[in-house]
């Protein structure tokens, strides 16, 4: 028995010497374009990049203005809009989104922003769905640049004729977020009760607008200064988070949208009906588990939800053009508007309204104007 032991303390000792010197390794070769920023682009445009984690480390430079491929489309982005996922690349957080692709040491990739609306500058020769002079909006990686190119079937849609540029940027990842939220994981049916915890921030204020327009009984959970904002959204109920817990009324929900799960998971069963579900959407922000962020509270929901009759989980939206085309519809025919709290006016000014965002209190979205 004891060479057995001293055998396999053995092995497991020489795993872990080879699994620490394999991450070693990995983080040490870590590495991103950030070098051929050195050398002038033969055809430059303005973009936000970052080599490094951090605030401090994003910056306007210029790089190659791409072209696009045969199913691309490029588009001259005017408005782009800030996502709680921008901060969480530039702050390489949670930890354990840089060992999955993300970059070990430094982001793998150096741009930012998904978010975009613009006009298309020109197409590749299979695209068939837009052409140079549309106005569209979508989604694409490195959307705060002046220039972003998209595949023509990926998620980017025309941009309704009713709404600005900068409205159209702040629709893709809240908006098809809060539908998907709504219709795919709530499955929220007409006259059920919902509730929708952060209800004045970029995803709830589309998620409070969709829920209404489904039929439901919507309450939304903000403080004081946003609640007239979320009553004009169509919520028949608000509730002032600094004067009410809404997990210790006897109130009871079908569906909970979640995106502050500042709640925790016994408290949230508490106010679902028997058979209700739980969608969660947002992580704990900047105040998260540095290391694994809201996974931990994903794995509960996980082994929890097998065991009772609510249903439980979290959710990830999937970028798609047929939300992004209904979303614009709704807008179009009035049924959805776009709440912007603040516009900044250029590219430039990027790290402040991603700083704006991290304090976790922005109004619907914030958005900036690339001029
Ligand atoms: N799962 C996914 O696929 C997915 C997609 C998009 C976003 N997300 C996540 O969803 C979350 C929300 O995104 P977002 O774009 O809506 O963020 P956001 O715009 O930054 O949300 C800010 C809002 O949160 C509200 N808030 C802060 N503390 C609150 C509290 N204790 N109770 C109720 N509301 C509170 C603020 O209202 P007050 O100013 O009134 O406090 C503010 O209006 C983020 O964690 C984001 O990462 C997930």
């Amino acid at each position: 028995m004891k060479r057995i032991f001293k055998w396999l303390f053995r092995i497991v000792l020489i795993l872990l010497i080879v699994a620490f010197l394999f991450v070693f390794i990995a983080y040490w070769r870590s590495t991103n374009d950030c070098n051929r920023l050195g050398t002038a682009p033969q055809n430059p445009m303005k973009a936000i990049v970052y080599c490094d984690y951090g605030l401090g480390n994003v910056r306007l430079d210029q790089i190659e203005k791409p072209v696009p491929k045969d199913d691309e489309v490029l588009v001259r982005v005017r408005a782009a809009s800030v996502n709680p996922y921008d901060w969480h690349f530039v702050e390489g957080t949670p930890y354990v989104m840089r060992a999955m692709g993300v970059g070990l040491r430094k982001p793998k990739d150096i741009r930012l922003g998904v978010d975009f609306a613009g006009t298309v500058e020109a197409v590749g020769k299979n695209v068939t769905q837009f052409k140079p002079g549309d106005e569209v909006f979508g989604g694409r990686g490195g959307a705060f640049a002046e220039y972003v190119c998209r595949r023509a079937t990926g998620a980017i849609a025309l941009k309704p004729a009713s709404l600005t540029f900068e409205q159209a940027a702040s629709v893709n990842i809240a908006g098809i977020t809060a539908l998907q939220a709504v219709r795919d994981k709530g499955k929220v049916q007409p006259g059920q009760k919902v509730l929708i915890n952060g209800a004045s921030g970029g995803v709830g204020t589309f998620a409070v607008q969709i829920a209404k327009s489904f039929g439901a009984d919507v309450t939304g959970v903000c403080s004081t200064r946003n609640a007239d904002l979320v009553r004009s959204l169509g919520a028949d109920h608000v509730i002032d988070y600094t004067k009410e817990d809404f997990a210790k009324n006897d109130q009871r929900y079908d569906v909970i949208l979640d995106n502050v799960p500042n709640h925790s998971l016994s408290e949230i069963r508490h106010s679902l009906t028997p058979n209700g579900k739980y969608v969660m959407i947002g992580g704990g922000g900047p105040n998260d588990n540095r290391w694994v962020g809201p996974f931990g509270r994903v794995i509960h929901t996980l082994v929890l939800s097998p065991f009772i009759g609510q249903k439980m989980g979290m959710m990830m939206a999937q970028p798609s053009t047929q939300d992004l085309t209904l979303l614009a519809e709704m807008v179009q025919s009035g049924k959805l508007k776009t709440v912007i709290d603040r516009t900044y006016k250029s590219l430039s000014e990027v790290p402040d309204a991603i700083r704006y965002l991290e304090e976790g209190h922005a109004r619907g979205k914030v958005v900036i104007t690339v001029e």
